[in-house]
């Protein structure tokens, strides 16, 4: 029975690492909220600084070139979610689940600004996107390196 068992551990065990490893930089279904239920209602309706835009549809040329420098310096983003902010960076390609590919115009779609922004500065509990703030950049960077991952669609600045 103990030998039973242990090879049954060891299957299961097995079937992790292969699933792990088959899916290693595969999103989780984007289109589900991450912010936790208990915040999420407040994350929603949280809103950018005046000064910098209303909405990150309205962000202008300055504030996503200076999201880009620190998307792609400081803020490091760009080590999992790659350059062409498609979730293809390099220490992304080895994590489960994978980081979000931000030129689906799908995502953005669903989300709030607040919310993203909340994910940025928290982090999503349980995955490689940690707590960005105030570790790495300061909340105001976060909103402007949020309308430079709006920017990755195409269309998301264009219906002004
Ligand atoms: C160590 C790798 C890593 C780094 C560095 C990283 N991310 Fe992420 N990011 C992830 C992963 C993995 C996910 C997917 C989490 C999930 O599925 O819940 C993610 C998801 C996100 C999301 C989507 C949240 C949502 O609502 O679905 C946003 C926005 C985001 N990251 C922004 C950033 C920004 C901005 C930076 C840089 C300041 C950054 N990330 C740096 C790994 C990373």
């Amino acid at each position: 029975m103990k030998k039973f068992l242990a090879i049954c551990s060891l299957i299961t065990a097995f079937a992790f690492i292969s699933g792990d490893l088959a899916f290693a930089g595969a999103e989780k279904d984007p289109l589900k909220a991450r912010v936790p239920r208990a915040d999420r209602g407040k994350a929603k309706k949280m809103k950018p600084p005046k000064e910098l835009y209303k909405k990150s549809k309205k962000a202008s040329d300055e504030i996503v070139a200076a999201g880009k420098k620190i998307f792609e310096g400081k803020g490091t983003c760009v080590n999992c979610h790659g350059k062409l902010g498609d979730g293809l960076g390099p220490a992304g390609k080895v994590l489960t689940p994978g980081p979000r590919n931000f030129t689906n115009c799908k995502f953005h779609k669903k989300r709030k600004d607040g919310e993203l922004f909340w994910i940025i500065k928290n982090g999503s509990p349980g995955t490689g996107m940690v707590a960005m703030v105030p570790a790495t950049i300061t909340d105001d960077e976060a909103w402007k390196v949020l309308a430079y991952e709006r920017s990755f669609c195409k269309k998301w600045r264009k219906k002004k």
